[in-house]
């Protein structure tokens, strides 16, 4: 497996893949990895000839008072996996390489940002300021280092899979865009590199954030249309943890990420969860189709 630390080896690589009429997947991470990254590297293995997962903590996508100093970093650990794998490369760049005005004070650091509107309004863009659009400009920038042809995300960030499909087909990148489903523990928590920051007695009580959206799935497909009953379902599941508090818990159009006040046939809705056990935030969600009347 190799390893690129630079923006430029990265390219050179990249280019040699394509020369040899290889397909190439790129699976974005911000590293710290677990079963659910390696069900998308698995996923990509599938669609591709040749892999690469980038490792990155993004620094443009955490507010000032969010975990980018004590995100977990496992670098070492995250290569003796992937290699296991069978990938074929890692980019795991610095901040200088991704954001190479970022220390620039003549003009204010990075000048260029890639945004998509409106889509980042509801759900967890309402509260976490920027977020997205430093997420949308750094996936812009690890495409145009590793150059795919198939890039894979994953269902846990909701959200962020329908504004990256959005921005893929209005920018006009030649990247076919794969969602993975939810990887979850046996007791039904999304995996995530956050979980390690929950005390033994949080992580017990985590649990009823797959209780809440699983019992709005439940709702939908027994034929429940009005979004206040979906959302009280999932409001009542989050009660039964006196440690919770809850950020949001809401139904949208799965689409255009809007609330709904009734739900129609056929529809695709999104069933989501924010919630905050102390300092630590977790979400979780459901992609439902709303049965036939
Ligand atoms: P990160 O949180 O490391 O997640 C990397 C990818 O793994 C994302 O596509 C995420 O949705 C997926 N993922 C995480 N946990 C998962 C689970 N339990 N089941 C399925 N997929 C899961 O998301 C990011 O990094 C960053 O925002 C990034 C896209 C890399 C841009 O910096």
């Amino acid at each position: 497996m190799k390893v690129f630390r630079t923006v430029d080896a990265m390219q050179q690589h990249a280019r040699s893949v394509a020369r040899t009429g290889r397909t190439h997947a790129l699976v974005p991470t911000m590293g710290a990895l677990h079963d659910g990254h390696l069900a998308l590297v698995r996923e990509a293995l599938d669609h591709a000839d040749h892999v690469t997962v980038s490792i990155f903590v993004n620094p443009t996508q955490f507010a000032p008072d969010e975990d980018y100093e004590s995100y977990p970093r496992t670098l070492d650990a995250d290569r003796e996996q992937l290699d296991a794998l069978g990938v074929d490369a890692v980019f795991a760049p610095s901040v200088d390489e991704m954001y190479p005005h970022h220390a620039d004070d003549t003009l204010a650091g990075p000048l260029a940002w890639v945004t998509v509107d409106r889509l980042n309004e509801t759900l967890c863009g309402r509260y976490r300021d920027g977020h997205f659009r430093g997420v949308t400009t750094v996936v812009t920038k690890l495409f145009n280092a590793c150059r795919p042809d198939v890039a894979v995300f994953g269902e846990k960030d909701a959200q962020q899979l329908v504004i990256l499909r959005r921005m893929t087909d209005e920018l006009l990148f030649d990247i076919d865009i794969v969602g993975v489903p939810i990887v979850r523990a046996p007791d039904g928590l999304a995996r995530s590199s956050r979980n390690a920051y929950l005390s033994e007695d949080e992580r017990a009580q985590a649990t009823v954030l797959s209780d809440a959206v699983s019992a709005a799935r439940a709702r939908i497909e027994a034929g429940e249309q009005r979004a206040e009953a979906v959302v009280g379902a999932m409001q009542q599941a989050l009660r039964s943890a006196p440690d919770a508090r809850v950020q949001y818990a809401e139904v949208v159009d799965a689409h255009t990420l809007r609330p709904v006040d009734t739900l129609h046939p056929g529809q695709d809705v999104l069933a989501a969860v924010a919630v905050f056990f102390g300092d630590t935030r977790l979400i979780d969600n459901a992609f439902v189709t709303v049965p036939a009347a």
